[in-house]
């Protein structure tokens, strides 16, 4: 049996890797920690709350005196760090917040695993930190030696953190694993990212906002074969590894959007292009043959097949993303859109 604390739960990964874990692995105990900020939402939890081998703690994890008092309670075996503000777009606005919370609760999480001896510390980051490539150049691709190269606050503070990640397996010998993924999608994505942003306008008939001309690249991974693979790191990675998770899905932002479109039979005259994201990364693809080679990993869902599942979660599950469009979302969407 191991006790194993999921950070960031609440929200789109974390949420997903809870279900994971509990469907697999009923022996374990699975402890998330979640300050619950706009993108967490216990909704996403709710079919697990009642199972006996679940915990939840609304803690924020820059918060070192309740992080303290719950590691000596819980005394977790494995910690998996996906909290963290997550939203380009966000940080661009208010980079503060995420330095915060991406740097500092790293440090406040590691500092609690070194004085419980917690046997492994998983930092959940991102492609974004080897910045981005070319268009012109599809043979080249992000592997673990490429240098960091971070473009906005969000990149940086996620850049940050493997830095510090990386420096606590040197000087304390903390046992530590990084994975760097792709872009996700899937169930309980939040609805301001791109595609699950796009089906619900889509659904209403409203503009589909494209940044710039669409073409920028992004490389697509249905979530529960991130979760499979953070799973495998967890249980079989080296300590001091970084482990890209990627699976050859590379596709223009207007190629996402017209698919969704189409797959639900609405007109692309809806599609609307607007203003660039300031510093606008253009092109993300991963190389994924580490983890292929080292812990047998492989994506198992076609984008194809993931995007109609995703399509159809999204359409049978309205009173999820309805809650959250009515809250604090609503305010978000007019700041960011009205004027652009
Ligand atoms: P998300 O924004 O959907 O969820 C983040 C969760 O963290 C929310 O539940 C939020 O309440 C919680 N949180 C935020 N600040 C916190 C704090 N100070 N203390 C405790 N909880 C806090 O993000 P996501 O898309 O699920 O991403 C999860 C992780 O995966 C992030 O670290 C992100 O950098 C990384 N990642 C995301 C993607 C992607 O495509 N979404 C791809 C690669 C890596
Ligand atoms: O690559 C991994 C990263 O993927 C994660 O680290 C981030 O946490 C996650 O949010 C995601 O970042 P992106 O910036 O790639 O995702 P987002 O959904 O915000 O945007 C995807 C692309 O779509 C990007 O090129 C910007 C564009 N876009 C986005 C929105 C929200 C639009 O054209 N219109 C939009 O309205």
């Amino acid at each position: 049996m191991k006790k194993i604390l999921v950070t960031g739960g609440a929200g789109f990964i974390g949420g997903n890797f809870v279900h994971y874990l509990l469907s697999r692995y009923p022996e374990d105990k699975v402890i998330c920690v979640d300050s619950l900020t706009y993108a967490g939402n216990l909704d996403t939890l709710s079919d697990v709350t009642d199972n006996a081998n679940f915990g939840f703690y609304k803690i924020d994890i820059t918060d070192a005196v309740s992080i303290d008092k719950l590691f000596a309670e819980v005394l977790p075996d494995i910690v998996v760090n996906f909290a963290a503000e997550s939203h380009v777009d966000r940080s661009i606005e208010d980079p503060g917040i995420f330095l915060r919370t991406n740097i500092l609760g790293v440090q406040v999480l590691m500092d609690a695993c070194r004085k419980y001896n917690v046997s492994r510390y998983h930092q959940v980051s991102t492609d974004e930190v080897y910045g981005d490539l070319p268009l012109d150049k599809p043979e080249m691709m992000f592997t673990e030696q490429t240098p960091l190269h971070t473009s906005s606050p969000y990149s940086a503070s996620k850049a940050s953190a493997d830095l510090l990640v990386m420096a606590y397996y040197r000087t304390y010998k903390l046992p530590v694993t990084i994975s760097r993924c792709s872009n996700n999608y899937g169930p309980y994505h939040f609805p301001e990212k791109l595609i699950p942003l796009m089906i619900i306008n889509a659904l209403y008939d409203k503009p589909l906002p494209v940044y710039g001309s669409g073409a920028n690249v992004r490389d697509w991974l249905y979530v529960e074969d991130h979760c499979a693979a953070i799973d495998l790191i967890i249980r079989k990675g080296k300590a001091g590894e970084v482990y890209n998770v990627g699976g050859h899905n590379e596709k223009k932002n207007i190629d996402i959007v017209k698919t969704i479109v189409n797959k639900l039979g609405k007109s692309e005259r809806l599609i609307t292009f607007v203003k660039d994201r300031a510093g606008h990364d253009l092109r993300y693809a991963i190389d994924p043959s580490k983890i292929h080679a080292e812990l047998g990993w492989l994506p198992r869902t076609d984008f194809d097949e993931g995007i109609e599942k995703t399509i159809e979660w999204y359409i049978n599950n309205k009173p999820w993303w309805e809650k959250i469009i009515n809250g604090e979302y609503r305010n978000y969407y007019e700041r960011m859109y009205e004027n652009r």
